[in-house]
């Protein structure tokens, strides 16, 4: 039940930010899927980003769908902002709540698309019993915080055990993967069950935004077959 083919999510944090609207364009023009967002509060991770505010922009400049990654503490208490700004995926992290369905349900209850994230660190059993519950698994390849960092190679594993759950039980969420992942690499990603593939310096730190993500499209449509 895997997906058709692999989905490009552009993450605008390696944006510039003084142009968002036309990079966005860019990648949308390129073929992007979705719109990755990183929202990041200082306590989660040592960096703060962007808010709703910033998603409300984003919503104005696309038709595309809105993927919003909260890298933030307490998850549940900011979801109805972004939905109300215009999220259609809210993904938040395993690490973040000790309760995790009540956080899906608001998400649900709000009417998006709800994604669970699992750390560099911790083992795919984190976020296993969520796995009928949610739309997509977010495998962490990076501890986050920034953009431009080190892709973990010791994280493939773990995908591919994810991987094989899904396929096994004949589950339906996505399995999106996220950190230092560029053109050189995101065949790898793609052979261990990597869905929806998101990347911010590779895309946006290139000179033409729109050839690198074509690139990246390639070399994952190559190590599809
Ligand atoms: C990391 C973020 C990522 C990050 C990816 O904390 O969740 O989405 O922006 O950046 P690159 O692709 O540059 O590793
Ligand atoms: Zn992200």
């Amino acid at each position: 039940m895997s997906v058709d083919r692999v989905l490009i999510a552009p993450s605008i944090l390696a944006a510039d930010f003084t142009k968002l609207g036309d990079e966005i364009g860019r990648v949308e023009e390129a073929g992007a899927d979705m719109i990755h967002v990183d929202v990041m509060d200082g306590h989660f991770v040592p960096n703060i980003t962007l808010g709703p505010v910033v998603v409300e922009a984003v919503r104005r400049a696309t038709t595309l769908p809105i993927d919003v990654h909260l890298m933030i503490a307490d998850p549940k208490a900011y979801v109805p902002r972004f939905i109300d700004a215009g999220a259609d995926y809210v993904v938040f992290h395993r690490e973040a709540c000790n309760d995790v369905e009540p956080v899906i349900d608001e998400v649900r209850r709000r009417g998006a698309k709800v994604g669970l994230a699992v750390n560099p660190p911790n083992p795919a059993t984190w976020i296993e019993p969520y796995l009928t519950d949610i739309d997509m698994a977010l495998v962490m390849t990076v501890n986050p915080g920034f953009s431009g960092q080190a892709f973990l190679e010791n994280v493939m594993p773990k995908l591919e055990v994810i991987a094989g759950w899904k396929e096994e039980r004949g589950l339906a969420f996505m399995i999106e993967v996220d950190g230092g992942i560029g053109p050189g690499n995101v065949g790898t990603v793609v052979r261990r069950g990597g869905e929806v593939i998101v990347a911010a310096s590779a895309i946006f730190g290139a000179d033409d935004p729109g050839r690198a993500l074509g690139a990246i499209r390639r070399a994952a449509e190559m190590a599809r077959g």
